[in-house]
């Protein structure tokens, strides 16, 4: 008979064993150009830049920077692809958005892969969140194509006409569907540019779409970074800029379009309110709170990255949540065990280090559990900061890394208070087992969208955007259509 030792069976360092997912059913070209009327043509200038692997630094491929002459000639291809696009029947153009999110769905693990790849996301979040919400979004905004009618009863509907559409790099091609979905189903045709240090499920996008037939000039995918997203902005024959992004350019675009006729909305920053009750399920309430702040390495505009938790259970609250922290695995994207992948960039790393460094000068308290982190690549350790107060530079500036600031509350009116003592307006959560409690927060918090017992749930048919510096607009949902539609 077979003994199994105890030896083996209690061994100390018993972990979880790698569970990397494979990366031999993926393709990537070793360089890429810029999808412009269909078709793949290189940059004007012959400028190209490199996307890395933010978890070992190794250069994944090398990809064309557009300049304004390309720029120039992808709205071009869009204004005239218009014409016919805008006169299709919403039937007609229904067919293809969900053929684009049929041929996402089939795709489904090659972009997961690719996503991880580029930007350093856990492959558990780009295969069970990121890609199936891109897809998700397709068929939703397939679905209202031929129902523009119900959509703005009594009105007669008309697309905006070209639009111009800048992404970050934290939801890569999640936000290239927020942006592509509604703007197809309306009739507009789009220049899109993904972030320089994501661009690769984009131009895999691009590939998909040729693939689908869509007539050339529709979509037009093209790569850069700043200047080539100002050139976007400042083109005169755009009638429509989205953005998501930080405040800083969000404002700079908000004063470029200033005088002109250009649609906009925008996405931007957010210092979400996570708000524990000493009401809540608290077990569940330290679940959400980690998903609050470290999905996604905190690189999310909507993360909880404010905690209140009232004085009753903060220290318990608090315990447990060291404890969990203690859990979290942080390493390799591609592992499907990994909780927090690496960090999208070295500028990025250097900004969040400078708030930890910030948030050490002025007094606070800080927890981050013992993990060892990879020698190659970006890293960041879950952070807790204590004994903050709202006057913290780490409690008011978004930080846009897994770094949590606690503060406690006695009353309702204090947290409310607090909550909305930010310059964003975004996001918060509420955790209260009283139904009571919640609708008085959703009334009283300044926030596009409020998460009651959960937090970062997102859903093609829900609203989403911000209040006063997180922006205007919505995108998602009904509300999603306004921003590419006009009416006569
Ligand atoms: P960013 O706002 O510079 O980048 C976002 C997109 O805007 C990229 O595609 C970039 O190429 C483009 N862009 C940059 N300058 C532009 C300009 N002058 N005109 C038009 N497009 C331009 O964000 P960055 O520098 O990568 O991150 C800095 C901070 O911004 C982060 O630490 C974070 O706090 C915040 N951020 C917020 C995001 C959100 O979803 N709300 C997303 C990305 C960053
Ligand atoms: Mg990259």
């Amino acid at each position: 008979m077979n003994k199994i030792s105890d030896k083996n069976i209690f061994k100390p360092s018993w972990g979880y064993d790698k569970a990397p997912e494979s990366t031999d059913h993926i393709q990537i070209k070793d360089q890429y150009e810029l999808f412009i009327n269909g078709d793949f043509v290189k940059p004007e200038n012959q400028s190209y830049f490199k996307s890395t692997n933010p978890a070992d630094g190794q250069v994944i491929s090398r990809v064309a920077e557009a300049s304004s002459a390309d720029v120039d000639k992808a709205v071009e291809a869009a204004r005239k692809a218009f014409k016919k696009w805008s006169a299709l029947s919403g039937k007609e153009r229904g067919k293809y958005i969900f053929r684009i999110a049929r041929l996402i769905q089939e795709r489904a693990r090659e972009f997961a892969v690719i996503e991880s790849l580029d930007g350093g996301k856990p492959i558990r979040e780009s295969r069970d969140i990121d890609i199936p919400l891109a897809a998700n979004h397709f068929f939703y905004y397939a679905g209202w194509a031929d129902k523009l009618a119900y959509a703005f009863p009594n009105r007669k509907v008309l697309p905006v006409g070209v639009a111009g559409q800048i992404i970050p790099w934290n939801f890569p091609l999640l936000m290239a569907a927020w942006k592509l979905a509604p703007a197809l189903a309306t009739g507009n045709t789009v220049v899109l540019k993904p972030a320089e240090t994501t661009p690769l499920t984009a131009l895999k996008l691009a590939e998909v779409i040729k693939e689908s037939g869509l007539p050339n000039g529709v979509v037009n995918i093209i790569t850069g970074a700043g200047d080539t997203g100002a050139a976007i902005v400042e083109h005169p024959d755009i009638d429509k800029i989205a953005f998501t992004g930080s405040t800083t350019v969000g404002k700079y675009i908000q004063k470029a379009l200033a005088g002109t006729d250009k649609k906009l909305t925008l996405e931007l920053g957010g210092k979400g309110a996570n708000i524990i009750f000493e009401d809540a399920a608290i077990d569940q309430s330290v679940e959400g709170i980690v998903n609050a702040i470290f999905f996604n390495q905190g690189h999310v505009c909507c993360a909880g990255s404010r905690l209140f938790v009232q004085e009753s259970v903060a220290d318990l609250v608090i315990d447990k949540l060291k404890q969990r922290m203690n859990s979290l695995m942080v390493g390799d994207p591609l592992d499907k065990n990994t909780d927090i992948g690496a960090i999208n960039s070295a500028k990025q790393l250097k900004t969040i280090n400078e708030y930890i460094k910030i948030g050490l000068q002025e007094g606070g308290e800080i927890y981050q559990p013992k993990c060892t982190l990879p020698k190659k690549g970006n890293w960041c350790a879950p952070t807790l900061f204590l004994n903050v107060s709202q006057s913290h530079r780490i409690v008011q500036e978004e930080i846009f890394g897994p770094v949590l600031a606690i503060q406690t509350f006695r009353t309702i009116d204090e947290v409310i208070e607090k909550a909305n003592n930010t310059p964003f307006g975004l996001s918060a959560g509420v955790w209260t087992e009283k139904g009571s409690k919640i609708f008085y927060l959703t009334q009283k918090l300044n926030a596009g969208v409020v998460w009651a017992n959960t937090y970062n749930k997102f859903d093609a048919t829900s609203p989403f955007g911000g209040y006063k510096e997180s922006g205007f607009g919505r995108e998602g949902g009904l509300h999603g259509l306004k921003a590419y539609v006009k009416f006569d």
